[in-house]
């Protein structure tokens, strides 16, 4: 474990922050959700922001989608691919089969018909719902039906995928397999040579040390970056490894002493 030495706005970088600064509001009502935030993430890398409940770790996410604008500073996104993005909700459309639901982004695209059969059931494959394709959602569990949202984000082939608290709805044991699953997925992108860069948002320490080749602390509100620490600990990992739970001790020391600095 070691702090880093990336330096922020590097053209190099698949997603860069530079100085970003989020107001909502104004006047007496502002609310400075984040504060001159400078991050830049590699290609391939996979890094979890972590921080308290309310510090803008959602804005940061949707600033980077373009869902919303900064208040100062600045957002690059490598190439400018349109990154993918995947919330606690898996938000599927109730009234399309699983395999319909994988096959709107590739419409969306443009694809032909016999390219996105073959596109959907390969997606399906890849996280393992290869037998459900004519499911309804709602015939399927918390974790098959965030399976199919992140087939369907991985079905906008964007090398940027931006998560939002993706598994914070599951069970403990539903949200390991899909730890083990996103992993494998990442890394056999990253070893195909197509890199997928991940930023995951998540108030869960742990998951971030399981999970994250970086974790960035920030702030209680305003957010800031309060610390950054590379998680140096072997692939494929386990979330009750010592490994993972030595990270993530250090880095629930350094929340709680943000935390407590707060009163709440
Ligand atoms: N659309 C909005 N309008 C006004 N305030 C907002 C809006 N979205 C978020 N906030 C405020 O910005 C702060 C950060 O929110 P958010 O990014 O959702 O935090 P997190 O995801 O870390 O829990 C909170 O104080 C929240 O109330
Ligand atoms: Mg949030």
């Amino acid at each position: 474990m070691s702090t880093t030495t990336t330096t922020p706005g590097s053209a190099s970088a698949a997603v860069a922050l530079s100085a970003v600064t989020k107001v909502y509001g104004r006047g007496a009502d502002a609310v400075v959700a984040l504060d001159r935030v400078s991050l830049d993430v590699a290609p391939g890398e996979f890094v979890c922001l972590v921080g308290a409940s309310g510090c803008g770790k959602s804005t940061l996410l949707n600033l980077v989608a373009g869902l919303d604008t900064v208040s100062g500073g600045g957002i690059q996104v490598g190439d400018d691919a349109r990154p993918g993005l995947m919330f606690q909700e898996p938000a599927l459309f109730p009234w399309l089969t699983v395999g319909a639901n994988v096959e709107v982004p590739l419409k969306l695209r443009g694809l032909p018909a016999a390219d996105r059969k073959a596109r959907v059931a390969e997606l399906l494959d890849t996280v393992h719902l290869g037998d459900f394709a004519r499911r309804r959602p709602h015939e399927l569990s918390g974790g098959m039906r965030q399976r199919v949202a992140l087939a369907r984000t991985l079905a906008l082939d964007t090398p940027v995928l931006l998560m939002d608290e993706p598994f914070g709805a599951l069970d403990a044991m539903t949200r390991d397999s899909l730890h083990d699953e996103l992993e494998r997925l990442w890394t056999g992108r990253n070893a195909a040579g197509t890199p997928l860069t991940v930023l995951f948002v998540t108030h869960n320490v742990r998951e971030a040390a399981r999970l994250a080749d970086r974790i960035v602390l920030l702030s209680s509100r305003p957010g800031r970056v309060i610390y950054e620490t590379r998680v140096d600990v072997s692939r494929p990992r386990r979330i009750d490894s010592p490994e993972v739970a030595a990270v993530a001790a250090d880095v629930t020391d350094r929340l709680r002493a943000e935390v407590g600095r707060h009163g709440h």
